[in-house]
């Protein structure tokens, strides 16, 4: 079994479904298969930045119960890169020290982090930086980290904006509306794709792939004027830009700015050239709020255990990725070179074209 081990394991960047069966999984194995302690690290980075840490060891009875749970029991943040730290009165300073120290001050063997894109790179800086032993799991409702080709939260955030896009066909057809769903996905176009496939949206606008108003706006109207169902359901990613290339943005309570707006944009322009009504839904964290999904759930559970795994063998700076119905694990290096967007040839466009589905162009 190998000498016995003490491993760290956090959650960093923006919470989606599946992080808590991640940590239950990490913790079952390193515990029941392996004999080792698992000590879990509060709010990303944050947790052994701060001192007194604050980490909370894990057992079996604090994890047993929350496969079902959304959000993460560790809590977690998608601000606070280390080495720009920005501190209360604005200023910026490396805090990597500050954690790494941490990271020792607990004796660790290992740490397993569950992030996506940003939070793996910042995480393997501060391992190389430190002589840390990290391993990666990939998690983001985007799905945009290239090499897995699922990453933890997904499904759920694709789930459950499929099940809003089901909701809205009822009251749409009723009043024969064009309902707008706007949703999350940062630059890539794979929620709105899914959850409008499986939806059955009538248009589908994502980031990849430019739109022309006119012809939407013509496709709306045969369908207000023409055949059986006089009512259109469209699905807008949030990363979407106006006709003339502007990407909408919203200022938060706090000053900071999230994508968000296409959705009311695109209505008054139709509202503008077209005789519809018009309404918007913007989704917005319901999307990363759900419960998870099952085969998030699984998804979480393989990579969980997969992870620890690769602890046991002393296999570091891996990310464990999903290839081909295996685990598979790849160079942290490597996972987090490609931002994957939407395949313009691949399956799912291929498949909304055929539905007859509009995506703008
Ligand atoms: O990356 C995940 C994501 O949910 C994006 O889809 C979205 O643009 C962003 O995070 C929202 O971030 P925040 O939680 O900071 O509002």
């Amino acid at each position: 079994m190998g000498a016995k081990k003490r491993i760290g394991i956090l959650t960093s960047g923006g919470d989606c479904a599946g992080l808590n069966p991640v940590i239950r999984a990490v913790t079952h194995c390193a515990i029941t298969k392996y004999g080792w302690e698992v000590i879990g690290i509060c709010q990303a980075t944050i947790g052994l930045m701060t001192r007194p840490l604050k980490v909370m060891p894990l057992t079996i009875n604090q994890v047993d119960r929350i496969l079902t749970m959304g959000g993460t029991i560790l809590g977690t943040t998608n601000k606070g890169d280390p080495f720009a730290y920005q501190m209360p009165d604005g200023s910026k300073i490396d805090r990597s020290e500050e954690i790494i120290e941490g990271y020792h001050q607990l004796g660790l063997d290992a740490l397993i982090g569950i992030g996506g894109d940003g939070s793996l790179a910042i995480l393997r800086q501060l391992a190389q930086q430190g002589k840390m032993n990290l391993i990666g799991i990939p998690k983001t409702i985007d799905n945009d980290v290239g090499i897995t080709e699922r990453s933890i939260g997904f499904d759920t955030a694709v789930n459950i904006a499929t099940e809003a896009i089901d909701r809205l066909h009822f009251t749409a057809a009723s009043h024969n509306r064009v309902m707008i769903v706007e949703v999350m996905g940062r630059d890539a176009g794979h929620i709105a794709l899914n959850a409008g496939i499986a939806g059955g949206a009538h248009i589908i606008l994502i980031p990849e792939i430019p739109y022309n108003l006119a012809n939407i706006c013509d496709f709306i109207q045969k369908r207000q004027d023409e055949g059986q169902e006089h009512y259109s359901i469209m699905v807008v990613s949030e990363a979407v830009c106006t006709e003339t290339g502007q990407t909408l943005e919203q200022i938060e309570s706090l000053g900071e700015i999230r994508l968000g707006g296409i959705g009311q944009y695109l209505a008054q322009k139709i509202t503008q050239s077209t005789n519809a009504e018009t309404r918007v839904t913007v989704l917005g964290h319901t999307q990363r709020g759900g419960i998870p999904s099952p085969l998030d759930r699984l998804l979480a559970s393989a990579f969980g255990v997969a992870a620890v795994d690769l602890i046991a063998q002393e296999q570091y700076d891996q990310v464990v990725t999903w290839q081909n119905r295996q685990v598979v694990s790849v160079p942290i290096a490597e996972a987090i070179k490609d931002y994957c967007t939407v395949d313009l040839d691949g399956p799912l466009v291929k498949t909304a074209r055929g539905l007859g589905i509009c995506l703008g162009n």
